[in-house]
């Protein structure tokens, strides 16, 4: 049952209110919408939509940016989160255990970063619909940036399979972040100038060992953030994917807790070490900045070289 945490700061009557915001956060974002209006290209007669960001909005700000982040808890969700809240945007997550996110929302809180939250599993409809419910009187029906960041894994061949494995599997990883963009969709168009970034993996792009089902969550992933860039560019909202290697985060714990596994890793890897969170986050975090408003469609990799080695043996 999803649940809204104290907004610590953000309710209504709070002078941190999304409503109020503090007046250097009153550029940028919000006012993307009216500024693209003034805005006329002059350069050539062909009829275009116009820039819209105008050389005097800070490209490198998220002042003003309202953003939901699901599984902000741990891992790379917990670094988008502080990633977007340290560029100055007001940041709602979600995450299964409330202690943890608790604990989470008080450190935030200390850091002076404006963030919310809410227990949802995003892998059930209901759920979904609630948390997307709070978002919006969060912050008032705008919504600048969907991060899509939850997923999982079983790791087994194919053939091994059962069918609720693969059901569970699809619709933590692919159904979730569909119907999640689905629900965002009138938030995001409503605030003029939206962004959505979806947490891939190298797993859709080339075939690792025990992750047929994964790749293939992942490869539906890469494409719809294909599909979204071009059905909602008339809308000003961008889609776009990152697609990491091995970060080192507590969903890998595990399977990297192997030595020689964890070799045979560093060995694949042309900058020879798994990620931090933070190397992802940060692509993340441009992605949705008004720096990268003509990238759209893009699955970018967070890999150290892995996905584009061909044969580098280290010994010769
Ligand atoms: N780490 C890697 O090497 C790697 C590589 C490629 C791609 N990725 C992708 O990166 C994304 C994040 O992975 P991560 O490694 O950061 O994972 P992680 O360390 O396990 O963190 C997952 C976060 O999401 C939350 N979460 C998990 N399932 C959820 C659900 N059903 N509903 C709501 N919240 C949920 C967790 O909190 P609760 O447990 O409290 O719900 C936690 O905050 C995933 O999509 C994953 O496929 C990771």
């Amino acid at each position: 049952m999803s649940a809204s945490r104290s907004l610590l700061g953000l309710g209504p009557s709070s002078p941190h209110s999304p409503v109020g915001l503090p007046r250097e956060n009153a550029h940028g974002f919000q006012s993307l919408k009216s500024a693209s209006l003034r805005f006329s290209p002059t350069l050539c007669s062909i009829k275009s939509v116009p820039h819209p960001n105008p050389p005097s909005i800070n490209r490198w700000s998220l002042g003003g940016a309202t953003a939901l982040v699901t599984g902000g808890t741990r891992g790379i969700g917990r670094a988008v989160v502080a990633e977007l809240a340290g560029l100055g945007a007001t940041v709602h997550t979600c995450a299964r255990n409330g202690t943890e996110l608790d604990k989470c929302l008080r450190g935030w809180e200390e850091e002076g970063f404006r963030v919310s939250g809410s227990v949802c599993d995003v892998s059930f409809r209901d759920q979904r619909e609630e948390l997307v419910d709070t978002v919006s009187s969060v912050f008032n029906g705008n919504l600048n940036i969907l991060i899509n960041n939850v997923g999982t894994n079983i790791r087994k061949p194919m053939v091994e399979f059962t069918s609720e494995e693969f059901a569970k599997l699809f619709a933590t990883n692919f159904e979730s972040v569909f119907h999640m963009s689905q629900l965002a969709y009138p938030l995001l168009k409503a605030s003029g100038a939206g962004s959505v970034v979806f947490t891939s993996s190298v797993s859709g792009f080339v075939s690792l060992k025990s992750m047929s089902v994964h790749g293939a969550t992942k490869g539906a992933i890469n494409q719809l953030t294909k599909n979204l860039a071009c059905e909602w560019a008339e809308d000003n909202i961008r889609s776009n994917a990152v697609a990491p290697w091995y970060i080192r985060t507590s969903m890998v714990e595990q399977v990297l807790s192997n030595k020689e596994y964890l070799e045979e890793v560093y060995s694949r890897t042309p900058l020879g070490r798994l990620g931090d969170p933070t190397e992802v986050s940060s692509l993340v975090a441009f992605l949705c900045l008004p720096a990268s408003s003509y990238i759209t469609g893009q699955i970018i990799c967070v890999d150290g070289g892995m996905s584009i080695n061909g044969f580098y043996p280290r010994h010769d």
